[in-house]
């Protein structure tokens, strides 16, 4: 942060509705020169600021096309970077708080991936062998990484178009850092369960023998959301005995038996469309992050339907909590000071080859 920046400690104890007055007026300041683009995990008292919300991937393009100088991202830091990879270098990313991480994507480090590339290399020459795929929760080394070794971004609404545009060029697929993405969506594709492996970090060939290694079809990292584990195949058998004429929808971050028991799967966008179009007096259960689940079940009770969470304690994303009133407040305050706090930049050579992925996916999908 620069020294002239007004610093966070006049923010953090200023009461809510004070922070919502204050933004709403550094808003109606900086015009068109601002855009906020919210993912639907954020919690209401900063999801109603946003200009924009979304899924990663209608977000990505969002922040692709954007025309604003700034562009703040109410989400999580890869969010943030993936809106300074696909926008103009003279626009402005910023992340209102630093500790708003994925832990997921925390789960696979280019060293990590680094080092998995030299072990297959011992097996089979990777380069030629494997596609490798990143969801795009995962930091922007990871996608230089699949720039740069002919592989290919995805995201929770395009994962399984993505896996087909790899198979269309390569035999296999090394995929992190979501088991559970990767599995689902292999699994929609016809890809047998036992063609699908997991490469544990933590062991020399992540833990494979070089024949598994040989026959898999995609090598799954060992990364999942801990926030998507929370819903268990016992909340929908539940839900299913309490209301038979139910319908059960999920998100692909859940495990593969959540996923294999719900009628619908699919990105929290599509999750919002279904459950939009479906019919007044329906019945939902919902397996995604309980602030979307909230906002869905207020919108839609006035229609009739009736909007359950998935599991009985309550999941949140925590890190993208991290983005409250006063950290929004606080940074939009020192942009109309001419400030820019929390400003994310991605190092320009990462940023050129992580774009190569991101644009192959943007074209694939
Ligand atoms: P979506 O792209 O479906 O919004 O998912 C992002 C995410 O982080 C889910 O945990
Ligand atoms: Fe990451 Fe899970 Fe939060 Fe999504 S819900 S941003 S995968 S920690």
């Amino acid at each position: 942060m620069n020294d002239s920046a007004i610093p966070f400690s006049e923010y953090q104890n200023l009461p809510d509705a004070a922070c919502q007055t204050r933004i709403l007026a550094a808003k109606a300041s900086l015009g068109k020169r601002l855009v906020i683009l919210g993912h639907h995990y954020q919690r209401s008292d900063v999801f109603q600021h946003a200009d924009f919300t979304g899924d990663s991937l209608k977000l990505s393009r969002l922040a692709a096309n954007s025309e604003a100088d700034y562009i703040v991202f109410c989400g999580v830091h890869f969010m943030a970077e993936v809106a300074d990879i696909l926008s103009r270098p003279e626009q402005i990313s910023i992340l209102p708080d630093l500790a708003a991480g994925c832990s997921m994507a925390d789960m696979a480090t280019l060293a990590r991936v680094e080092r998995a590339w030299r072990e297959l290399k011992t097996v089979l020459d990777p380069d030629a062998t494997f596609t490798p795929v990143t969801y795009i929760n995962s930091a922007a080394d990871l996608k230089a990484f699949c720039g740069e070794h002919g592989g290919i971004v995805c995201t929770s609404s395009n994962a399984t178009k993505i896996l087909e545009w790899s198979f269309a060029r390569r035999e296999k697929v090394l995929f992190f850092p979501d088991q559970h993405l990767g599995r689902w969506s292999g699994h929609k594709m016809g890809i047998p369960l036992e063609d699908m492996v997991l490469w544990d970090w933590d062991q020399p060939l992540g833990g494979l023998t070089p024949e598994q290694v040989r026959k898999a079809k995609i090598i799954l990292w060992k990364g999942l959301c801990s926030v998507h584990q929370m819903f268990t195949p016992a909340n929908i058998q539940r839900f299913r005995q309490e209301h038979p004429d139910g319908q059960v929808i999920s998100h692909p971050e859940c495990s593969f038996e959540v996923c294999e028991l719900s009628d619908y799967v699919g990105s929290t966008e599509y999750i919002i469309k279904t459950v939009a179009e479906a019919k007044s007096g329906t019945h939902w259960l919902v397996g995604t992050e309980l602030n979307l689940v909230n906002r869905l079940a207020e919108q839609f009770k006035t229609e009739g339907k009736t909007v359950q969470f998935m599991a009985s304690t309550v999941c949140m994303c925590s890190t993208m909590a991290r983005i409250d009133p006063q950290h929004l407040a606080w940074c939009l305050e020192n942009l109309v000071a001419g400030q820019v706090v929390n400003h994310i930049k991605v190092p320009p050579d990462e940023a050129v080859l992580a774009r190569v992925a991101l644009q192959r996916m943007l074209d694939a999908s």
